[in-house]
This record gives structure tokens, C-alpha cells and sequence, in this order.
């Protein structure tokens, strides 16, 4: 079985991919790091992020790196978004993320184009999603209880420009499926929000059954 969980930033994409995978005893993917990994890697080789030619260079960076904690910075959020602009770089990325996603017994992907691109197959998708002042706020709360001083207008600014550098690429931009369920978090508990997503996906593999 292969669920697909797509959304903006600090939609709370990452949370309900993780917990569907506990909850669906399948491995998980966030997609975010592999880009990630790729923006803070240019920045490693001092290139520039904006250039197709050292994000695809970097696209080569080392396993190790996923597991460093750099790859979490608000400004490795910002290289991400830059780097995956390009379509070299998300070919690169494109047949690990298959692979993970077609892997025996199936698995959970989290990211911006699961549903439309890397697992159009999908069992289950889901769309998750909240205004952008409510994950501006999220985000500003999260940054400030790490110690990072930052005022809540920059976090805003900042959740603005990734939104729209997500949505407005020509290559794979965020979208939500056709068949994706739309689940926004805006109202709901992180708690709340999960229950919300395992009987969104309950209830689609219910109905693919039938
Ligand atoms: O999800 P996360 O915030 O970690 O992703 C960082 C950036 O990587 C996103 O802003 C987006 O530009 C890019 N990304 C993408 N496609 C994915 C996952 C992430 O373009 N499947």
C-alpha cells in the first residue's frame, strides 16, 4: 500500500506522514530532506542555489549528510526551495523516491508532488493543509521554544515566498491530486489531525476494496 501526503510548509504534512507509518507499520520518506540535503550541498561546494548546473552537482551528496541536523535550518528550507526548482535536480531525485515509494509491502511518502508525480498510483492521498498565518504562527512558535529570536512577520514573509515558489514552478509544482483528500489542519489538534488522516486513508482503501 502507498500513501502519498502532500501540502505547503508547516502544513503538518510531515507529523501525519510519520504517524500513518507507525500506524500502518510501513517505512516513510520525507522527500523534503532529499532536497534539502541537495540546497545545503551547494551551499557545502560554495555554488549557487538558483544555478541548475551546481544543484545538479550536488545531487551527489554524501548519505551522511541526511543525517545532519543542518538539513532542519529555516535557511536550509530556503536553499530546498530554491534547488527544486530545477528539473534536473528533480530528475535526479526522481527514481530513489520511486523506488522507496514501490518497495514490497508499499510505504509513506511525504513531500510536494507524491500524488501527481512520484506516486500518481498512490492508494491513498492525502492534501494537507492550513492558512498560511495559522503555519506562520505554528513555525514562529516551533523557532521561538528552539531559542531562534525571529518575529512572526518574518516567518510569515518567509512561508509566503516558499509558497509561491512551490506553486508557481513549471516543473511538478505543489498541487493538490485530483483524487487527493483534502485535509486542513487549521482547526485541529496535532492529535485531532492524525485521526483525521488515518480515517481519510481508512476510508479510501475501503472504497479501492469494494
Ligand atoms: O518539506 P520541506 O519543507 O522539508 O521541503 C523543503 C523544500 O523542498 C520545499 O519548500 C520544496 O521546495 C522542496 N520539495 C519539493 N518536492 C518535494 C519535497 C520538497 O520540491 N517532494
Amino acid at each position: 500500500m502507498i500513501i502519498a501526503v502532500d501540502g505547503p510548509t508547516a502544513s503538518g504534512k510531515g507529523t501525519i506522514a510519520r504517524a500513518l507509518a507507525e500506524h500502518f507499520a510501513l517505512p516513510v520518506l520525507d522527500t523534503g530532506l532529499l532536497y534539502r540535503a541537495v540546497g545545503y550541498q551547494t551551499q557545502l561546494d560554495h555554488g549557487d542555489a538558483d544555478d541548475a548546473a551546481d544543484a545538479l552537482a550536488a545531487c551527489d551528496f554524501p548519505a551522511s549528510l541526511l543525517g545532519d541536523p543542518a538539513l532542519r535550518y529555516e535557511t536550509t528550507g530556503g536553499l530546498a526551495s530554491r534547488v527544486s526548482v530545477h528539473p534536473q535536480v528533480r530528475a535526479a531525485l526522481f527514481q530513489r523516491q520511486r523506488d522507496f515509494a514501490n518497495q514490497p509491502g508499499g510505504a509513506v511518502l511525504d513531500g510536494r508532488d507524491i500524488g501527481t508525480v512520484i506516486a500518481p498510483h498512490a492508494d491513498a492521498k492525502l492534501f494537507v493543509t492550513a492558512s498560511a498565518e495559522e503555519r506562520a504562527r505554528r513555525r514562529h512558535a516551533e523557532l521561538v521554544s528552539r531559542g531562534v529570536e525571529v518575529g512572526y512577520d518574518v516567518v510569515l514573509a518567509d512561508i509566503h515566498a516558499r509558497d509561491a515558489r512551490d506553486t508557481g514552478r513549471a516543473d511538478a509544482p505543489l498541487l493538490r491530486a485530483t483524487d487527493a483528500d483534502l485535509l486542513d489542519t487549521g482547526d485541529l489538534t496535532i492529535g485531532g489531525a492524525v485521526q483525521r488522516a488515518i480515517a481519510l486513508v481508512e476510508a479510501r482503501l475501503s472504497r479501492r476494496s469494494m
